[in-house]
């Protein structure tokens, strides 16, 4: 059930109203909560619950989906590819039609990928100025090399001339095949073209955290789940490394040791 908001913010983010015009509407009277005209801006509301009105006319909820997917290899992040199976197809009819991917996975790589309705918050997270974190779990072709961990910190330089922001890039305990990175932005096919500029290739990939929240070691490759508010504000927070790191092995061994 969703959160009681002020009366005043609801119809703002749900009419063509502004806020102010909100207010002066208030005080003519012209707003209703299930028929009873309400003329305090902060009168809580409930907007599953009640039915709003202003001049007669209700205000529909305009209600903000999030979903979490965890992304198996052979789906491509788009809303529409006749040549490829899309992460949408994952999703049941009645959520299918309503959301689009927060950025993207390559078809081959696997975990955690946003799905919402609401246009504003993919642009703040997607916004290379907001430097929110991206955390990944990389099987390389070759061993993992000590020197890469400088060279992505310093900024690597990919083969086709492009400057990468300070990355971080540690090997997995006793596996030199494996590796963690945090990246904080999002250039195409990013962390392979880093990994292949410093002469390795990565043979899988698989994203576990966006900000601060990870994806639940529950959710199984292929499955999806909606996320509410108090999850949807992590993904904009700052990360804590040390429970990201603690849960990095949790999430490797429950089902990425064996790839
Ligand atoms: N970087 C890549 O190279 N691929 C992905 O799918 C995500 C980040």
């Amino acid at each position: 059930m969703t959160d009681n908001v002020r009366i005043d913010k609801f119809i703002s983010e749900n009419s063509e109203f502004t806020r102010s015009q909100t207010k002066e509407l208030i005080k003519k009277g012209l707003v209703k909560s299930d028929g009873i005209i309400i003329k305090k801006s902060d009168f809580k509301i409930n907007p599953d619950l009640n039915r709003i009105e202003v001049s007669g006319n209700t205000i529909s909820y305009k209600k903000d989906i999030f979903i979490l997917l965890n992304k198996p290899a052979g789906y491509v992040c788009s809303t529409d590819d006749p040549d490829n199976h899309t992460i949408l197809e994952l999703l049941p009819p009645e959520l299918s039609g309503k959301v689009f991917p927060v950025g993207r996975l390559d078809k081959d790589s696997e975990g955690m990928i946003v799905l919402t309705n609401n246009g504003d918050f993919s642009h703040t997270i997607l916004s290379p100025r907001k430097h929110i974190p991206k955390f990944y779990i990389v099987k390389l072709a070759e061993p993992f090399k000590i020197k890469y961990i400088n060279l992505f910190r310093e900024g690597l330089v990919l083969r086709n001339g492009e400057v990468c922001l300070p990355a971080e890039v540690r090997p997995l305990e006793n596996n030199e095949l494996w590796a963690f990175i945090r990246i904080e932005e999002g250039k195409y096919h990013q962390v392979k073209r880093m990994f292949a500029s410093v002469g390795n290739h990565v043979d899988y990939l698989f994203r576990f955290c966006i900000g601060s929240l990870e994806i639940p070691s529950k959710l199984g490759i292929g499955d999806y789940m909606e996320i509410m508010h108090k999850d949807v504000e992590k993904l904009l927070q700052p990360p804590d490394f040390n429970v990201i790191f603690k849960n990095l092995y949790v999430h490797f061994s429950s089902y990425l040791i064996n790839k």
